[in-house]
């Protein structure tokens, strides 16, 4: 994806006020100009010009320039899905003038927070969240109110219960049953329905995201209920977590393959990043995938699309990042334009697309 990189030298002031928070600077922030530097030597004429110039650089550091100044807290900067999600963001932003700071929460709640605190002392305009752990949406929340920042939170959807606490805040994402119920229609199309030895089940191994997000839980619950729903018999041969991640998807995959050899017939992930690691793990063990084995995952990141084509995955469904994205920054500007959400309905939702070798070029 190509970005498009509009950095202001007042944009570029404000970044290294935020990274200076950041890193732990305890400081209010301090714009120093020349126009300050010079003004205890200035004559009554220059003095009003200094004064001038004191008033417009305040202003504009106020609102962050033509946009506003907009914080953006990703739950960790080290997964592929939410690279892209964050290069979307940072597009859409920019490209409308926002000054925007990305924060990488690396995975760890508490420096989240820290950052979440941070970039409301530095008042921001608004607030993009992506939390670590759903469990500590209260607590975000809460402070967010307190501090009466319009928020938006994505990617991780906390309860409707939890986000009513605050009229200014919404969820921009997806229905993650949506995704699962497209993983199990994928095994559903394939010519045996995923039951490729003939016994009258289809015997799959599930290699699940962190379970603490919803994501993981509605796709391992509802891919296998799209089987059931369709007459299916199933037999799940294993269910481990593999945290979104590619090495921990290739770990479990070579380890169930080894222990459990062509009765697999169907491996489900949650996501392409770790089906793309269970694939060097099918390629390994010497299978084929659509002949002796099905592979399926979420998200259609570019590397999943290539083996989609390539007939190396079943199928992906796509996560649609720069739809999110969109959906994100046009909430965030109706909180900024004074719209409040009520309770029930703070949760906006990008709809998921199934993808096959016949539409896969359409997303690369
Ligand atoms: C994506 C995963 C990603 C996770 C992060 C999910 O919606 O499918 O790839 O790791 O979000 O929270």
């Amino acid at each position: 994806m190509k970005l498009t990189r509009k950095v202001t030298a007042l944009a570029m002031a404000s970044m290294m006020v935020f990274s200076m928070a950041a890193c732990g600077g305890d400081s209010a922030p301090e714009t120093t100009t020349a126009a300050a530097s010079t003004e205890a030597k200035a004559d009554a004429a220059t003095d009003a010009a200094t004064e001038a110039a004191k008033e417009t650089a305040a202003q504009a550091e106020a609102s962050g320039g033509a946009g506003g100044n907009i914080g953006v807290c990703i739950y960790k900067f080290d997964d592929a899905f939410m690279t892209t999600y964050r290069n979307a963001l940072q597009e859409i932003l920019e490209g409308k003038g926002y000054t925007v700071t990305f924060m990488d929460g690396k995975n760890d709640q508490a420096e989240q927070n820290n950052q979440i605190n941070n970039f409301i002392a530095q008042g921001v305009d608004a607030l993009i969240i992506n939390p670590v752990m759903t469990s500590a949406a209260d607590q975000i929340i809460a402070t967010v109110k307190d501090a009466d920042i319009p928020t938006v939170l994505i990617n991780r959807e906390p309860t409707a219960d939890q986000m009513s606490a605050y009229e200014k805040l919404v969820y921009v994402g997806c229905d993650a049953r949506q995704s699962g119920t497209m993983q199990g229609e994928l095994i559903l199309d394939t010519a045996n329905k995923g039951d490729i030895n003939g016994d009258g089940k289809v015997s799959y191994i599930m290699i699940q995201g962190d379970p603490e997000n919803v994501d993981a839980q509605y796709r391992t619950e509802f891919s296998v209920k799209a089987l059931t729903d369709a007459g299916m018999e199933v037999e799940e041969l294993d269910l481990q977590r593999g945290d979104w991640d590619r090495n921990k998807g290739q770990e479990i995959a070579q380890n169930d393959l080894a222990k459990f050899g062509n009765d697999i017939e169907v491996i489900f992930c949650n996501n392409d990043d770790m089906a793309i690691g269970a694939l060097q793990a099918i390629q390994a063990a010497g299978r084929k995938v659509n002949e002796d084995i099905y592979l399926v995952g979420v998200d259609a990141l570019d590397a999943a699309l290539n083996e989609v084509v390539n007939g190396n995955m079943t199928g992906t469904v796509l996560n649609d990042a720069n739809g999110q994205a969109q959906g994100a920054v046009d909430a965030m500007e109706a909180l900024l334009g004074g719209k409040t959400y009520a309770a029930g309905e703070q949760s906006i939702y990008v709809d998921y697309v199934k993808v096959t070798p016949e539409n896969a070029a359409d997303f690369q």
